[in-house]
């Protein structure tokens, strides 16, 4: 009962993210309108919204009743297309060479390698140009908190953030690694997105700064756990539910917490950092649904 209430929840807020990304991704016309397509394709096909979704409960945990929600929506739209930016290079040949994403053929599979780096570069840029639209010019305070959001936003994304962690996860395949090594890896690769959503959210709600800082420790907490599962999807997950080959780490001679752990250490790891995150979201008076999303993410099959 619980569980099917928190999974509509889930699906209503999935349909939201869906309909801002309809409002804010370009229109698929003119001479280069084989990229706009492209991009429309990669950010549409599929995805959980798992980083706007954080965003969201952020800004709720912090904005109050009244606030005006609709301003947060350039960020909600510029951080799915960012993601889905990484995603599409993740896949390139030259870096996990994945056929399948999002239950469909990747976007490289689909419009060939040039297209595919081309449609990456497209939604990076143009989802700096989305979340500028989040400025009002003329409400100072405001544009005070996009300004900041904006500075996460960019930091998070580059060299010490997710492109940082993706060269050491490039450099760094086939070798073995140590435990310093694989948490520098996942800290830059896949926490740092998800702490950019989640300050980005508590930034636009107008939460304190002394705050900060367990607001990226519960981020961190959630992001670790978060690539934990996913190693593990890669070995014991479904396809067909998963959306993406299953044995990819394996294929590309992976260093995973699963390889160097065993699986029952994995599970146990994914158990512990999100109790870890479910205190620190209590401390912080999060949403009810953020924490029954940080528990949902223990158990998802995709
Ligand atoms: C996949 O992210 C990449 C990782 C950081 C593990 P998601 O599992 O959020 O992928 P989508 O957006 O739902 O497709
Ligand atoms: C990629 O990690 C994280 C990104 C920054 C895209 P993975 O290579 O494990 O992600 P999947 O399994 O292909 O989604
Ligand atoms: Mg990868
Ligand atoms: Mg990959
Ligand atoms: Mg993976």
């Amino acid at each position: 009962m619980l569980e099917n209430k928190f999974k509509g929840a889930l699906k209503e807020r999935q349909a939201y993210i869906n309909s801002v990304l309809d409002v804010y991704l370009p229109e698929v016309e003119g001479r280069q309108k084989t990229i706009l397509e492209a991009m429309h394709y990669s950010v549409t096909i599929g995805g959980k919204r798992i980083r706007p979704i954080l965003m969201l409960e952020m800004f709720r945990t912090f904005a109050g009743e009244d606030a005006e929600e609709e301003r947060i929506e350039p960020f909600l739209a510029a951080m799915e297309m960012l993601h889905t930016y990484s995603l599409v290079h993740d896949d390139l040949p030259d870096m996990d060479n994945d056929r399948y994403r999002r239950g469909q053929l990747t976007t490289h599979a689909k419009y060939g390698a040039a297209m595919g780096i081309l449609t990456g570069d497209a939604l990076l840029n143009y989802s700096f140009e989305t979340a500028c639209k989040a400025f009002s010019i003329t409400d100072e305070e405001w544009d005070l908190r996009v300004a900041k959001a904006l500075k996460i936003f960019a930091t998070k994304a580059g060299v010490y953030g997710m492109i940082g962690g993706q060269v050491v996860d490039v450099e760094k395949t086939g070798q073995p690694l140590d435990t310093e090594e694989i948490s520098f890896i996942y800290e830059l690769k896949t926490c740092a997105l998800l702490e950019s959503a989640m300050l980005i959210g508590a930034i636009l709600g107008g939460a304190d700064d002394g705050l900060f800082s367990d607001i990226v420790w519960m981020a961190s907490c959630i992001g670790m756990a978060f690539q934990i599962q996913d190693d593990i999807l890669d070995l014991t997950g479904d396809e067909s539910k998963l959306g993406k080959p299953v044995h990819s780490d394996e294929k590309n001679e992976k260093t995973t917490f699963v390889s160097l752990y065993g699986i029952d250490v994995a599970k146990e790891k994914v158990k512990e950092l999100s109790a870890e995150a479910l205190w620190l979201a209590e401390k912080l008076s999060c949403t009810e649904f953020l924490k029954e999303l940080v528990v949902y993410l223990t158990i998802r099959e995709n």
